[in-house]
């Protein structure tokens, strides 16, 4: 799409997952005018880096909202990735195998024993291996096992493929998919918004989403009494290996504490991550390389002869208080948040798209969303 319409029914800033995955379920609830706007190109930035686990279980240290929700949100993958499939015809991968969660160190230990004991407290699925059975669940697991826990509903997607379903099917459903376009300001009159100005110009609607990762905060709202959510970007590093040729090295998504390896069924192993406030530079470091190197060796020293086959670095969208900011806006009428997914945009993408998109044609919000939000912040005299 080359030319800018003058108006649309809802205007979507942002083509990563959480855009593509609004934009659709706008156009699945009957939405007929929906616009999608990507500065550059459609899920290039944190959605294409991500690693794709879909593991609440295997992160979290007790039951708070952001876990409920990211449980809600994996339980929809298996009818998210099946429709998108039907769809499109993409694959996404969805792989079911489920996802280890080992100790190497006493710390790692009690760390696991913890995760264990609430979990099960809480009648969560959750399985303690010893080292031998784990070793014989993967055996490229290294000897130094201490213990570990299996999470059988931690789960991964190919989030690459994820993507390409999305793309497809939004432009199978008539979604208006503009990229190499930014939206840099966002009209506002008595209360309510007017339209978004853009670097094509200006387009008038009533309903804007923004969903546009680390970049949200520069979207100018000029009005005074609008709490302006500050999100921050978060680097995140990987490296990929190439198994092809070799035997399978793991079938499970694989977890410590420092770190993870992410088996794809195409034979690549990814391996990640880091954890770094470095602005909006997305940079492969050779310290960034080295840790998530240690980490993936001490899970398996199998991958010592892997060839090293990519690297690249993503940023996550983290506010302040590192909870996603979802749902309508308080002091402006049709304005509705989508972003701040921090560690977890893949993962809750299609319970965002089912609320935002609830909560804009049906004007339902059918959780509570107090806990994201993005009026948690009025008051707090946030800005970018
Ligand atoms: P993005 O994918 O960054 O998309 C935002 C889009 O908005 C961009 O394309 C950008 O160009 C566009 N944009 C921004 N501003 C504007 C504007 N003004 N006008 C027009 N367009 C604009 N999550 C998981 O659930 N599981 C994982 O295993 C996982 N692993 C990760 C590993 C790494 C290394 C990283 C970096 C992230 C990982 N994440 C994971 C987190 C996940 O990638 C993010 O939370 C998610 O991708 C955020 O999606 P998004 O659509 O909000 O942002
Ligand atoms: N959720 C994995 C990561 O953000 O690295």
């Amino acid at each position: 799409m080359n030319q800018l319409p003058p108006t649309a029914d809802v205007v979507v800033i942002g083509g990563g997952v959480i855009g593509l995955t609004i934009a659709r379920s706008l156009a699945l609830r009957g939405v007929r005018d929906v616009l999608l706007v990507e500065r550059a190109r459609l899920g290039a930035e944190a959605s294409s880096a991500a690693a794709g686990m879909l593991a609440p279980q295997a992160e979290a240290d007790e039951a708070d909202d952001l876990f409920s929700l990211c449980c809600q949100s994996r339980d929809m993958y298996p009818t998210f990735a099946a429709a998108l499939r039907e769809e499109t015809g993409i694959d996404s991968e969805l792989d079911r195998t489920g996802t280890l969660y080992l100790a190497f160190t006493d710390r790692d230990q009690t760390e696991i024993e913890h995760r264990y004991d609430w979990q099960v407290r809480a009648g969560l699925n959750v399985q303690k291996l010893e080292p031998t059975e784990a070793r014989t669940l993967e055996p490229c697991i290294s000897e130094g096992i201490r213990g570990a826990l299996k999470f059988p509903n931690d789960i991964q997607v190919e989030n690459r493929r994820l993507l390409s379903a999305l793309i497809a099917s939004n432009e199978k459903l008539g979604v208006r998919l503009m990229t190499g376009t930014t939206v840099e300001s966002i009209r506002i009159h008595r209360g309510g918004t007017e339209g978004a100005e853009t670097s094509r110009g200006f387009v008038s609607t009533g309903k804007i989403v923004v969903s546009g990762g680390a970049w949200s905060s520069f979207i100018r709202v000029p009005d005074a009494a609008f709490p302006k959510i500050h999100i921050e970007p978060v680097r995140g590093q990987m490296v990929c290996f190439d198994s092809t040729g070799s035997p399978p090295i793991a079938r499970h998504v694989i977890y410590n504490p420092r770190g993870y390896l992410v088996p794809r069924r195409d034979g690549r192993v990814l391996s990640g991550s880091t954890t770094e406030h470095a602005g909006f530079d997305k940079v492969v470091t050779a310290t960034g390389v080295h840790s998530i190197l240690s980490n993936a060796l001490q899970i398996s020293t199998r991958i010592s002869d892997l060839p090293l086959v990519g690297v690249w670095a993503g940023l996550r969208p983290r506010a302040e208080d590192s909870l996603p900011v979802l749902g309508p806006c308080e002091e402006i009428r049709g304005l509705v948040f989508a972003t701040g997914h921090y560690r977890n945009g893949i993962l809750l993408a299609p319970i965002t798209g089912e609320l935002i998109a609830g909560a804009i044609v049906d004007n339902v919000v059918s959780l509570d969303l107090s806990a994201f939000s993005p009026d948690r912040f009025t008051g707090v005299g946030l800005n970018s």
